[in-house]
């Protein structure tokens, strides 16, 4: 990893990012201001669905105006390791987000996990998730591999000297958050599993749990298990996060718990939630979206706003700060992170 601090042109300096001190405490704070009724704005969006009907990217990053109680910030599992966190917060080979944080029950309230979703709000999932019970937890390591192997993500958690990183979200329905994630380079468990020189890919694949996972049954449809993909060159990124935790605590089930990737350069979708597969193939994986509607889900979808959606322009984004703030904002080459990934791509317009 490189040791330069990059300063583009939409540079904030920190001080106008939040303080983690305060979405530490936001629970807190709410208990205080006593908010205690739920307020189900119907947001709707989503990807796109296999049976043709679709929903506006602008509709879902309409604010929320409702005060909502602290539920998504509860369902954390009981029984995730709690060790390492909060981490240290590591700023240095990627450049600062530029904006600031985006508040926590925002970011744990407004989700996409189609394996929880529901007819209703198709944001608000996280009380969905109550019969989910991801630890313990194992992945299955397998395919162009020196050995296939088991790991278990608690030891893994231990094991891995978790950091802080605070990265750019970006959805392709055009919306944009900034996350405090927790976690550890996807590079080191990608050592870990010993890929062979015939491994060009990684594929990742979801857990499948009708009986704790209700949007399974809702969404018959859908070719479940949720699975995804990348080149190894882009997996070995230094960007490229196995996010375990986020806001200094370890992961809540919508948010993919116990454990996801998070890819600041491509869209929200290419970072599988909740996986037990990593199989390395010579052969480019399908991948979930793209299988569905390969026109508007290309396999590498990196943010890009010079290259729009059929349906919705990425030429700018709705930026979340928080349930009633979303300022729409230009979207950035690679999210803000050419610099670091934009090599990877010399056939991709940049712009
Ligand atoms: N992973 C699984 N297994 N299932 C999903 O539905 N949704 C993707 C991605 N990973 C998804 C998933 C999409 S479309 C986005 S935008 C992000 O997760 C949303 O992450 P968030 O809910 O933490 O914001």
């Amino acid at each position: 990893m490189s040791n330069v601090i990059l300063r583009p042109d939409w540079y904030l300096p920190d001080s106008a990012a939040t303080d983690p001190s305060l979405y530490l405490n936001r629970r807190q704070v709410l208990r205080t201001l006593g908010l205690g009724t739920i307020g189900l704005a119907t947001l709707g969006a989503g990807c796109g669905n296999a049976n043709g009907t679709s929903v506006g990217a602008d509709s879902a990053a309409a604010p929320r105006s409702s005060p909502r109680p602290d539920g998504p910030l509860d369902t954390i599992p009981a029984n995730a390791p709690r060790d390492g966190y909060p981490a240290m917060r590591v700023t240095e080979g990627f450049p600062e987000p530029g904006r600031p944080i985006t508040e926590r029950l925002t970011a744990s309230s407004y989700n996409n996990f189609y394996e929880f979703r529901n007819q209703g709000d198709l944001k608000d999932l996280w009380h969905l998730t109550a019969d989910y019970e991801p630890f313990p937890w194992t992945i299955e390591v397998r395919g162009e591999v020196e050995q296939p192997m088991t790991l278990d993500v608690a030891d893994l958690i231990t094991e891995m000297d978790l950091e802080e990183r605070v990265y750019r979200f970006r959805c392709v329905e055009a919306w944009s958050m900034t996350i405090p994630w927790t976690g550890f380079p996807l590079r080191k468990l990608i050592e870990k599993c010993a890929p062979n020189s015939n491994a060009r890919f990684v594929r990742f694949v979801s857990v499948n749990r009708p009986e704790q996972m209700p949007g399974l049954a809702n969404s018959p449809w859908y070719p479940w298990p949720y699975f995804e993909a990348l080149r190894m060159d882009e997996a070995m990124n230094d960007l490229a996060l196995v996010a375990t935790g986020m806001y200094g605590e370890p992961l809540p089930k919508q948010n993919g718990s116990p454990l996801r990737l998070a890819l600041p350069w491509k869209y929200g979708y290419k970072g599988p939630k909740a996986f037990v597969l990593l199989e390395f193939t010579r052969e480019q994986p399908p991948t979930f979206w793209n299988e569905l509607q390969p026109a508007e889900y290309s396999f590498l979808s990196n943010v890009n706003p010079t290259v729009p959606h059929p349906r919705w322009s990425q030429a700018s984004e709705r930026f979340l700060l928080s349930d009633t703030e979303g300022e729409r904002v230009p979207t950035l080459m690679f999210n803000g992170y050419a610099e670091q990934v934009g090599a990877l791509y010399p056939d991709e317009p940049q712009g």
